[in-house]
């Protein structure tokens, strides 16, 4: 087990009392494992994931567990919830990294791609400059970025939104992280780019045994990349199971009216 989830509860302090956002989710992911979190905006997705992350609002109240394994078989496991921010410091980007629907939140709009990822890589891995620079080169194709070399040395800007995305993934994989977790990372981008995208990160988990956890309102996309889901509405867990099983036959009626609003799939 990688990853283990108990009770995760989120609240949070507002003028009027407190709101609650995630109300007692429950799931594990395994090593290598793919499993989408799918539910309508404001299910409570992108804060289930940034309470594993140590990033939510400061007005948030947070309990229950998640434990997250130690990085040997002997090694103590890791609590994550209202954990310091140093041991999240250590985790974030290490272990478990994250990609955003946004890039530009992830990257630095000022500075080359080749600096931010040679930067990386020199604190995360000690690699020095020519390693980390070929090295860099090396993911930007792993993400099926034309003309590497050269475009290593853009700066954020000068990349397209699809392509921005692929130099997030790099970025997010170049550390060997052992979860990604990847928050509705292709809901901006248009079907085809959306589709290529979730192929590259594919391909480089499969390379790396990476876990996934990845978050979308569409259950189609789901379908498509996860071997487990977890549905979720307004802060409750909906069910979770197989993919096969919640889609074959799925327990809840809120799951079989996501299930009825994707397009037919092939096949
Ligand atoms: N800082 C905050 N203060 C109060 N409520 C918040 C705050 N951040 C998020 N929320 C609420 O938490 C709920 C879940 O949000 P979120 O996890 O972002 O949903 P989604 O499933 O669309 O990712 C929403 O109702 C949102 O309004
Ligand atoms: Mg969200």
């Amino acid at each position: 087990m990688l990853l283990d989830v108990n009770d995760l509860k989120i609240a949070f302090a507002t003028h009027t009392g407190s709101v609650p956002a995630v109300n007692g989710l429950s799931f594990a992911i395994e090593r290598g494992e793919s499993v989408g979190i799918v539910g309508e905006s404001g299910s409570g997705k992108s804060q289930t994931v940034l309470a594993l992350m140590g990033l939510l609002a400061d007005n948030a109240r947070v309990s229950g567990s998640a434990k997250l394994a130690g990085e040997h078989d002997e090694t103590p496991s890791i609590e994550l919830l209202n954990a310091r921010s140093r041991v999240l410091r250590a985790v974030r980007g290490a272990r478990i990294a994250m990609i955003f629907q946004d890039p530009m939140t992830a990257l630095n709009p000022h500075l080359r791609i080749s600096t931010q990822m040679t930067e990386l890589l020199a604190a995360h891995r000690g690699m020095k400059r020519r390693q980390a620079m070929d090295y860099a080169v090396e993911m930007m194709e792993a993400v099926r970025i034309p003309e590497a070399a050269r475009r290593v040395k853009y700066y954020p800007h000068q990349f397209s939104g699809g392509m921005r995305q692929r130099v997030m993934i790099a970025m997010a994989l170049s550390c060997e992280p052992e979860l990604l977790i990847a928050d509705e990372p292709t809901t901006a981008l248009d079907v085809t780019v959306q589709d290529e995208i979730l192929d590259v990160i594919g391909d480089l988990r499969e390379r790396t045994n990476t876990a996934l956890l990845l978050i979308t309102h569409d259950l189609g996309v789901v379908a498509g990349n996860c071997s487990r889901a977890i549905v979720m509405r307004g802060g409750d867990l909906v069910e979770q199971g197989a993919i096969e099983q919640v889609f074959e036959s799925p327990r809840a009626d809120y799951t079989r009216n996501l299930l009825a609003a994707i397009p037919r799939l092939e096949g």
